[in-house]
């Protein structure tokens, strides 16, 4: 299906947009109005743009319903102050009681039940149960439109982090595994980052990688080596060469059972290759892939 977004009404261009454009993290904003009225809601169209300088941008969008603006965005507007509390899945359900149209000048902490503690260079409080809380400056307002759903870029700069010992490592770096956040997804979903889902993938070579394209045709055109399986061979900064001291009993019988079948001898190398890639083991796989 291609759908171009200017045929879809807005909900639904919404829908497709939020779906496919997911996990967003979300911010859980602290705002407050000239006269001190508190104000907390969650925003998933959220992220980090800088870190030198520190700029992170929600969008606190025009509803699509009636177009009228969110209270956060008219106290940005007055108070060019945020907290931003990082969403984690100890609080997803009272942070979503938040999201409800309370009338302005309700404080939803209270209607939460999340608790206020004062932050120390800006007026909005934190969310004292986030284990994550910056204090931000707002440099900029960006309107991006005037119909229902035009959202409006709130550019921040953080000032302050506060960061809870219970999710930091040995090295005071936070642990990711620790922080169990939460994101929005399309519709009611909702994910949670947790050790059950969490995996590494190590960064492309320092020096260049020799890329898909520059290895062997019948590793490129396997038919079982995958997408994934490639992209690992060729994260190597040069093809590796077969290592005369590289024995392995596995590949010896591999090619000695399959010697009069050459195609099946590649399908279970390439098998044997995938294995020992699915365990992080890229030198073992190359030595397996040219030795036989
Ligand atoms: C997890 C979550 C993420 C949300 N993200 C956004 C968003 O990015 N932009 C937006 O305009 N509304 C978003 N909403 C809806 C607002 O939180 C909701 O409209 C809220 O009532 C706004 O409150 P306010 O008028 O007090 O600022 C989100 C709601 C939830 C539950």
């Amino acid at each position: 299906m291609i759908i171009d977004l200017k045929d879809l009404k807005p909900a639904e261009r919404q829908n497709y947009l939020q779906h496919a454009i997911a996990p967003r993290p979300i911010c859980f904003a602290s705002t407050i109005d000239k006269q001190g009225n508190v104000n907390l809601s969650p925003f998933s169209f959220f992220n980090l743009f800088s870190s030198e300088p520190p700029i992170v941008i929600f969008s606190p969008a025009r509803r699509l319903r009636d177009n009228t603006t969110k209270h956060t965005l008219e106290n940005v507007l007055e108070v060019p102050e945020v907290a931003i509390n990082i969403a984690d899945y100890d609080m997803v359900q009272q942070l979503s009681l938040t999201s409800c149209e309370f009338a302005k000048g309700t404080n939803e902490f209270v209607k939460a039940g999340f608790t206020a503690e004062p932050a120390t260079l800006i007026a909005p409080p934190m969310v004292k149960e986030s284990k994550v809380k910056l204090e931000c400056k707002v440099l900029e307002v960006k309107t991006l439109g005037t119909q229902g759903g035009a959202g409006n870029l709130v550019i921040a700069e953080v000032l302050r982090m506060h960061i809870a010992d219970s999710i930091l490592g040995e090295d005071n770096r936070i642990d990711q595994r620790k922080l169990q956040l939460v994101a929005r997804l399309g519709g009611n979903w909702y994910c949670k980052v947790d050790e059950s889902n969490l995996f590494e993938v190590e960064k492309p070579h320092v020096q260049l990688a020799i890329g898909v394209d520059a290895l062997p045709e019948n590793i490129r055109t396997s038919k079982v080596l995958t997408g994934n399986d490639l992209g690992r061979l060729a994260n190597v900064h040069d093809t590796p060469l077969v290592d005369p001291a590289f024995q392995d009993d596995r590949l010896k019988n591999i090619v000695q059972y399959f010697s009069l079948d050459p195609e099946e001898m590649e399908k279970e190398v390439h098998t044997y290759a995938k294995e020992l890639l699915n365990k992080g083991l890229v030198k073992e796989a190359w030595q397996v892939l040219s030795g036989y």
